[in-house]
């Protein structure tokens, strides 16, 4: 009963050069994402077989795996969408009300201060991350501001109901094979590479998702 699966990725393996080279998309998307997939999926098969047997000895690692593999399929989801390539339209810069992500840049001087506070906070949450983690800008509902994110491993850390709108993902898998163990200049560069109008996009999606915690 296989209910996740892996998304294709929106460009080729090499469009996102010089930023990321094309060995690390094609391992990070083809192995590191499908094992989230693939994790997922069996998780929820073997809670089910659990439920059949009420055999609950496992309860506890059955329900971390499933909120590892699933916030890791979530989270590369995003990932790969938040990118675009450096060479064509849309990638890096910084969100322009020319561009039509007007409301978007608004609301990041808005909750930061100035786009310039917001880069500084993302990349520093990001390439401080101990072990293995992610920065995320997500969207807060009750507060109805953006919020940065220090996510450890793929779920830990999370303020309930923030909707991520942009994720880096700072996991060794991500960069070492072409940065080493140089974290935040693969932080820095990814900064090239981001697509404002699929952050813009998911930004508006999470601001109509309000009514979903009203109390
Ligand atoms: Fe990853």
């Amino acid at each position: 009963m296989a209910i996740y699966t892996l998304p294709e990725l929106p460009y080729d393996y090499a469009a996102l050069e010089p930023v990321i080279n094309p060995q690390i998309i094609e391992l990070h998307h083809d192995k590191h994402h499908a094992a989230y997939v693939k994790g997922a999926n069996d998780t929820l098969e073997q809670l089910e077989e659990a439920r059949d047997k009420e055999a609950w000895g496992t309860i506890n690692g059955l329900e971390k795996n499933l909120a590892f593999h699933l916030s890791g399929h979530i989270l590369h989801s995003i990932y790969w969408n938040n990118m675009a390539s450096p060479k064509g339209e849309g990638g890096g810069g910084e969100p322009l009300a020319a561009d039509g992500v007007g409301e978007l840049a608004d609301a990041i001087t808005e909750s930061f201060g100035s786009f310039a506070k917001f880069k500084s906070q993302l990349t520093k949450a990001s390439a401080t991350t101990q072990g293995s983690g992610w920065g995320v800008l997500a969207y807060e509902p009750i507060s109805g501001r953006l919020i940065v994110e220090q996510v450890y491993d793929h779920q830990g850390n999370v303020g309930q109901g923030s909707i991520p709108v942009l994720v880096f993902d700072a996991w060794e898998h991500a960069f070492y094979l072409q940065y080493k163990n140089q974290k935040v200049d693969f932080i820095e560069a990814m900064w090239q590479v981001v697509n404002w109008q699929d952050v813009n996009k998911r930004y508006q999606a999470a601001k109509a998702s309000i009514p979903l915690i009203s109390f």
